[in-house]
């Protein structure tokens, strides 16, 4: 979505802003804006539709622009479309210089159509179509008719608002200060040397700072010159603590690799050591599951008599696959919800329920609104996240991070393996509490796990021949994913990567549906790809693959070593390291992100930043 930048200090802002702007290009944008308040306190505000070099070159890459006080923006078009006017920032007046508030907003102000109507009765003229240009002429009304501090007249706009949002504004009268503010949108402040940072997203300061503050909801925050204050909606004043981030910001860069996907694939086997690492203490066969400090009991777990996962994309097609092992091993029975459905149903949930909520940034809209319905009904939540501090991993009962450091590219990789690895251990460690698995069976499962990141690593051996195989397949219209359990929900993973960053569109069927409907879609040539790693599985999926070659299909195979007989079938097979069959998705999907790469890649796509998608979608 949208991203925002910050910035009071001692330097000049502009080429500070557009820096911390470019480290967040990834989450999607379409126009971008700066507004810097000069030596003799006048705002200048530069817009640019398009890419962000557009708005580098508009400024000389910032240096043209002076001022130590200063506010950015990418947009990602919610409401008009994307063009130089409807870019932020926007301006309480018509023109600049008659304006006395500009601001920069990311989210979705629900009621702006309510709010512009006041506001036009009360005399304000609008020249773009954005919410955002609605929510700075409100706080500017309220700052006139009550001639209040800044933070009190955000509070009577915030109150008078719905919806999400970060706010970022500066006010003509207050020159040495930023003010923000925040409701279910992300948002951090950074100190460091006596200058101070806010941006949406932890990559766009990493640079500067690794201090910062986490702005709660409907929290104000006034930013000064290396210091920050905070209020609450009723404008008294609240405590926070610095928080130091642990992420580098050379992780927040290509590292030599022509892209942030590649880079986060090869990153696997680290991430998954490292989120292992985290959680399991002891060595040898001694080593434990330790949830310690996620503060989740035996009792606890004991007692959970279902277990309801909801998450969006890829985070729930880990739930899918969470689903079959978690059944499997700790018997517990598992519901994977759609976030975007689970929260509008009024679902019917078990009070001993645990919901578990997955998310890479912790900051999906619909995410964030199930987690919430759950604890309205009362059942405990449990978040697996990758950003520290994000609003699900704050508001959870019990939080699980996942460490694979900052991910960057679209597409997500390291942090889907990451979440797969943490719900293994979910389903082993309440297995283990639950009294389904013996110490033996433990400590083996244990090990195998740990087998992972050097079998990833030999995937990575493999790479030429996918990328020969993407190439082949360049031009092609339709795919379709098979398999069964396990192999079914990385079917989903593959061509999700496969829609998002190459478009070519695909489907993903469990291997003995096809015969329902899709099969007709079978013809000369389709490619069909099958995930068949599960041993039980293996002969009944090969069938549904006989089916369509019957057909016509093009046959592709992921499958482990020694089935190879399969190429008897099948056209082109990819082979993997074998693992227990548990944990087979965690292989079986390096292939088919290095299938989405490559074939976005031969078809001259931006592979980090596809089209039309966001990182973090933080609107419903
Ligand atoms: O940040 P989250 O994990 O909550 O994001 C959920 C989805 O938007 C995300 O997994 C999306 O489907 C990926 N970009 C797919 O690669």
């Amino acid at each position: 979505m949208c991203g925002i930048v910050g910035f009071i200090g001692r330097h000049d802002a502009a080429p500070i802003l557009l820096d911390g702007l470019s480290k967040l290009e990834y989450r999607g944008y379409d126009s971008s804006g700066i507004a810097v308040r000069d030596e003799n306190g006048n705002f200048e505000v530069v817009k640019a539709k398009g890419k962000l070099k557009e708005l580098f070159e508009k400024t000389d890459s910032g240096k043209a622009i002076h001022g130590t006080t200063g506010i950015g923006h990418t947009r990602w078009a919610t409401h008009g479309e994307p063009s130089e006017t409807n870019a932020h920032p926007h301006i309480s007046g018509t023109d600049v210089d008659d304006s006395g508030v500009v601001g920069v907003h990311n989210g979705i102000i629900e009621n702006y159509v309510e709010m512009k109507d006041k506001l036009l009765r009360k005399g304000y003229k609008f020249y773009s179509e954005t919410d955002t240009e609605v929510m700075v002429k409100l706080v500017d009304y309220y700052y006139k008719k009550y001639k209040c501090p800044p933070g009190e007249a955000i509070a009577k706009a915030m109150v008078r608002v719905r919806g999400s949002y970060a706010l970022v504004l500066m006010f003509k009268d207050h020159p040495d200060e930023i003010w923000a503010a925040r409701k279910d949108s992300p948002m951090i402040i950074g100190i460091c040397d006596g200058e101070t940072y806010v941006a949406s997203d932890v990559p766009a300061i990493l640079k500067y700072t690794k201090h910062v503050y986490y702005i709660g909801n409907m929290e104000i925050a006034c930013l000064k010159e290396g210091t920050a204050e905070f209020y609450n909606i009723d404008s008294e004043p609240l405590e926070k603590e610095l928080v130091e981030i642990t992420w580098d910001a050379e992780a927040a860069e290509k590292g030599g690799y022509e892209h942030f996907m590649m880079k986060e694939i090869h990153e696997q086997p680290r991430a998954i050591t490292d989120t292992l690492n985290s959680i399991i203490k002891g060595e040898g066969k001694d080593r434990r599951i330790d949830f310690s400090c996620v503060g989740i009991s035996d009792e606890d777990i004991k007692k959970i008599s279902q277990i309801y996962i909801a998450a969006c994309g890829s985070a729930w097609h880990v739930g899918m696959a969470a689903q079959y092992v978690i059944e499997d091993l700790a018997r517990i029975p598992v519901r994977v919800e759609l976030a975007s459905e689970f929260r509008y149903r009024n679902p019917i949930l078990d009070k001993n329920g645990l919901v578990i909520v997955i998310s890479q940034s912790g900051e999906t809209a619909d995410s964030l609104a199930a987690l919430r319905e759950a604890k309205d009904k009362g059942l405990k939540t449990l978040a697996i996240v990758n950003v520290v501090g994000s609003s699900i991993a704050r508001e959870a009962d019990y939080v699980v991070y996942t460490v694979s450091g900052p991910e960057i590219a679209v597409a997500t990789t390291k942090a889907y393996s990451t979440q797969l690895i943490v719900t293994y251990l979910i389903a082993i460690h309440f297995a283990a509490v639950r009294g389904h698995l013996d110490a033996d069976k433990y400590a083996y499962y244990i090990s195998e796990l740990y087998t992972l990141p050097e079998k990833i690593e030999k995937i990575f051996e493999t790479k030429d021949k996918l990328q020969w195989f993407a190439a082949k397949f360049v031009n092609v219209h339709d795919v379709f994913f098979i398999g069964r359990s396990i192999d079914y929900a990385v079917s989903l993973e593959g061509s999700l990567k496969m829609k998002e960053i190459s478009y070519v569109h695909s489907e993903a069927y469990a291997a003995g549906e096809l015969k329902h409907g899709t099969i007709s879609m079978i013809e000369d040539g389709t490619l069909v790809i099958g995930v068949l790693t599960q041993p039980s599985l293996y002969e009944k999926t090969m069938s549904n693959m006989v089916e369509c070659k019957a057909r016509g299909a093009y046959l592709a195979a992921v499958t482990s070593y020694g089935h190879y007989n399969i190429e008897d079938t099948s056209n082109f097979v990819t082979y993997i390291p074998n693992v227990d069959a548990h944990f087979m998705g965690s292989l079986s999907v390096i292939p088919l992100q290095l299938l989405g790469y490559y074939l976005s890649l031969s078809r001259g796509l931006d592979v980090d930043k596809p089209r039309n998608l966001a990182k973090s979608v933080t609107v419903e």
